[in-house]
């Protein structure tokens, strides 16, 4: 059994935005009553449409941001109560890897020395030894020794993405989130950094958070799937047991968009059909209700709590241990 490594309880994550001719302030529920753990040296995937809150998380596991409320506890600590000292020990344990290998690497800084930067801020390594570093790690990440010294323009997306990976584990992480790391590369390139990914974390015991909108390439690289829905999660379980029994009628309905590689998975579901409702104006009751083909008036009326149901998590009000 591995132990937890990172916990969140509650996460809220509010923004004020102002709209409409008026500017009226309002508020967005980017993250709404989220909790979940990461277990040491496992895969967490984060799964849901395009502002579903996937990047709002992001943003507060890597502590980039501040909660508006909920806890953060990291090798048991809160982050919340951290002490200066304490932040400036795990600050270090949580890195971030982001979609876009072209915008994430200073274009004016060669390879070697953005691999050693961290090592600045966060070590009292000599040059020399950064360097060594530097240089194991390119290794490590499949990029040649002659690499050192060149600028980001002169490397494909892929390699862009294996230098911005090597970059995150130079402090030697324990957790790195990795926000659709690979959604911006060919298809025939994914698999391949996916891989890279999965080396790396048997060889040196990292976790990893996997944010993806492609459920095809979660299956491949997480031990546990967390799917979410504006702001909330709606399914939450061992990554085997979501594919081929998900409960949640989105879930269902998430799958049955992805091509499958196995054929035998490959089914007929229900399709969601429109567009999620705005977090500025959330319906009462279930967000999911006005697109799911199951929803009735309860549904319209009561925000379903998560419960377990087989074996994972799962927030319908209809979800059952029946197929
Ligand atoms: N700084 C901000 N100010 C106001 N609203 C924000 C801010 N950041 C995110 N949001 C809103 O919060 C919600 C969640 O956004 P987020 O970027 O986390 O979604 P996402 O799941 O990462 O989407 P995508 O798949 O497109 O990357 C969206 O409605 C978004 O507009
Ligand atoms: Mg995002």
């Amino acid at each position: 059994m591995s132990e937890t490594l990172f916990e969140a309880r509650d996460l809220t994550r509010h923004y004020s935005v102002s709209r409409g001719p008026l500017r009226a302030k309002a508020v967005v529920r980017a993250l709404d009553g989220v909790s979940f753990g990461v277990m040491a040296g496992r895969t967490l995937a984060v799964v849901g449409e395009s502002g579903c809150g996937k990047s709002t998380l992001a943003r507060q596991i890597t502590m980039l941001e501040s909660p508006t409320s909920g806890s953060l506890t990291l090798e048991g600590i809160a982050l919340a109560d951290a002490s200066k000292t304490q932040l400036a020990q795990l600050r270090p344990k949580v890195q971030m890897v982001f979609q876009n290998p072209y915008a994430s690497l200073n274009p004016r800084k060669r390879i070697g020395s953005m691999l050693e930067e961290p090592l600045k801020i966060h070590t009292r390594l000599d040059a020399t030894e950064r360097a060594n570093k530097a240089r194991e790690m390119m290794a490590r990440v499949g990029l040649r020794p002659e690499h050192y010294d060149r600028y980001p323009h002169m490397f494909s997306g892929g390699q862009r993405q294996r230098i911005a990976i090597a970059r995150a584990l130079m402090t030697g992480p324990r957790l790195v989130v990795a926000d659709e790391p690979v959604s911006a590369l060919d298809v025939s390139i994914q698999a391949q950094v996916l891989n890279l990914l999965m080396d790396l974390q048997r060889d040196t015991g990292v976790a990893y958070v996997f944010i993806s909108h492609n459920l095809a390439v979660v299956e491949h690289i997480a031990d546990v799937v967390m799917v979410m829905y504006l702001g909330r999660v709606v399914e939450h379980g061992p990554t085997r047991a979501v594919f081929e029994q998900p409960r949640h009628p989105y879930t269902q309905a998430l799958l049955a968009a992805t091509p499958r590689l196995d054929p035998a998975a490959r089914q007929t579901r229900a399709i969601a059909i429109g567009e999620p409702p705005s977090p500025l104006a959330p319906p009462p009751g279930c967000a999911y209700a006005g697109r799911c083909p199951l929803a009735q008036s309860l549904c319209h009326e009561q925000v379903p709590l998560l419960r377990e149901v087989g074996g994972h998590r799962v927030a319908c009000h209809f979800a059952s241990d029946a197929a």
